[in-house]
């Protein structure tokens, strides 16, 4: 590697950066005092973003968003994955807002709740009947319980290698951040490693007779899934265990009709979640009629109360939803996030081939879907690193945790993303070469996930 003239840098967020972000600054301490960690959802909190840049949105548009003291940047990763449409989408908005001027809430159904499912069920072929809710935890969760009831037993399998399935005890008590949950309800989840179908195997010895549940997503990569999934099948039918796939990721990004179509493995139950109504609250269980059914009205078994939430069913998010599935189905909106997403993969990798960073700076994932890998100069992951990434890109007018793609990310977008790329992976090398803390304003990054701030 060439050794690149170094500027010299400040350590501390300069005054300019601080003016730069002034409101935010403001926003944020006030935050702090009235909401528990600054946000509702953890994964957009403080700790996630460089300290430099406290970004605080004030409204988006496509795939731009503008923060609260008038910068704009091209987002990826919009609403964690959910919104896939673009920001604002016009068609999906008009729908949403006509829906509200009906009303929102009634006593009875409304009539968008039969609407919705039979789209929903007309894409996802596996499913015979689907029951909506609000965040995918809620589907997630009612999952485990169904097949909990439909077995008669207690312990449920999940993926070690699948960061978030639920933000409900079953789940979080296997991380580190498990506080507040008994080791009764963290004793009855069990874990096994993705792609190794004999581990599943010796987990089912392990516990015999007593998983109710496999849970996993059907992939994460750009990988062939199919063998494994069938495999993984197959050894649940064996162990009268039921087959839980959390599409709540691949659903609209891999396939329009699943990851389950696209493998063509079709599991017990399924979750739908994020771009299901591009950013608005709609997820969704979907599965097999004998397994759904006894959450209704209609079954000789003890019932299982399934889902039931006073906002379960608002008209403007489920028209939002049916409007979203429409969308994708005339638009082919799944083959613009491949080709947007190779776009930006390719643009990137020749950045790193002409700085020659291909053991610190890595992109993986499938084109849909990508994330970004940082090392340190010995090649160990890197949260210091990451954060200096993003400090640089946010300085080009770039908000990328992610390189995930939505439709609204023309080449223009894209084109500029990689020109910012350039040039964070130009001070990304310098500070490999010369030392991290003569470029990083402020403390790294921290994972989600750990016991203490
Ligand atoms: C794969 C997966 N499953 C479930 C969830 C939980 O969804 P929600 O945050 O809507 O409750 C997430 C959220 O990030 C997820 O990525």
């Amino acid at each position: 590697m060439t050794t690149l003239a170094a500027p010299a840098r400040s350590v501390a967020p300069s005054a300019t950066k601080t003016a730069r972000y002034a409101r935010s600054f403001a926003h944020q301490q006030r935050a702090h005092r009235v909401i528990p960690g600054g946000a509702h959802t953890y994964a957009k909190g403080d700790d996630q973003m460089p300290e430099a840049a406290p970004l605080v949105i004030a409204r988006g548009q496509g795939c731009r968003v503008w923060d609260l003291d008038g910068h704009a940047y091209i987002e990826y990763g919009m609403g964690l994955r959910a919104v896939t449409l673009g920001h604002a989408e016009p068609r999906v908005t008009a729908v949403a807002v006509q829906a509200m001027q009906g009303g929102t809430n009634f006593t009875r159904p409304a009539a968008i709740e039969l609407e919705a499912a039979e789209r929903f069920l007309g894409l996802i072929e596996g499913a015979d009947m689907v029951k909506f809710c609000k965040d995918g935890s809620n589907a997630t969760t009612a999952a485990v319980k169904l097949a909990r009831a439909a077995t008669g037993r207690a312990k449920v399998a999940v993926c070690a290698h699948h960061p978030f399935l639920s933000q409900d005890d079953w789940f979080i008590g296997t991380t580190p951040t498990d506080a507040g949950i008994p080791d009764a309800i963290k004793d009855l989840t069990v874990r096994f490693p993705y792609g190794d179908a004999v581990a599943l195997e010796v987990l089912f010895a392990l516990h015999p007779g007593e998983i109710a549940a496999v849970v996993l997503e059907p992939v994460r990569g750009a990988e062939d899934a199919g063998p494994y999934l069938r495999d993984v099948q197959r050894r649940c039918r064996e162990h009268g265990a039921v087959l839980v796939f959390d599409e709540m990721i691949t659903g609209f990004r891999w396939d329009l009709r699943g990851a389950q179509h696209l493998y063509g493995v079709t599991p017990d139950l399924s979750t739908f979640g994020k771009a299901l109504a591009n950013g608005f609250s709609v997820s969704a269980l979907a599965g097999r009629r004998d397994l759904m059914e006894r959450g209704g009205l209609r079954t000789e078994q003890e019932r299982v109360f399934l889902l039931s939430a006073t906002h379960g069913a608002e008209t403007h998010a489920l028209a939002a939803a049916v409007e979203t599935m429409r969308i994708y189905e005339t638009e082919d909106v799944v083959e613009t996030l491949h080709r947007q997403g190779a776009r930006l993969r390719e643009g990137v990798e020749q950045q790193i081939d002409a700085l020659g960073l291909h053991e610190q700076f890595v992109v993986v994932g499938r084109d849909c879907n990508l994330v970004f890998a940082t090392r340190d100069a010995e090649g160990q992951a890197s949260q210091a690193f990451r954060t200096l990434f993003l400090q640089e890109l946010l300085l080009h007018g770039i908000l990328a945790p992610s390189f995930v793609v939505s439709a609204a990310h023309d080449n223009e977008a894209i084109d500029q993303t990689v020109e910012a790329v350039g040039k964070a992976l130009v001070v990304y090398r310098r500070a490999l070469e010369s030392g991290i803390e003569r470029f990083l304003h402020g403390r790294p990054v921290k994972p989600v996930f750990r016991k203490h701030c």
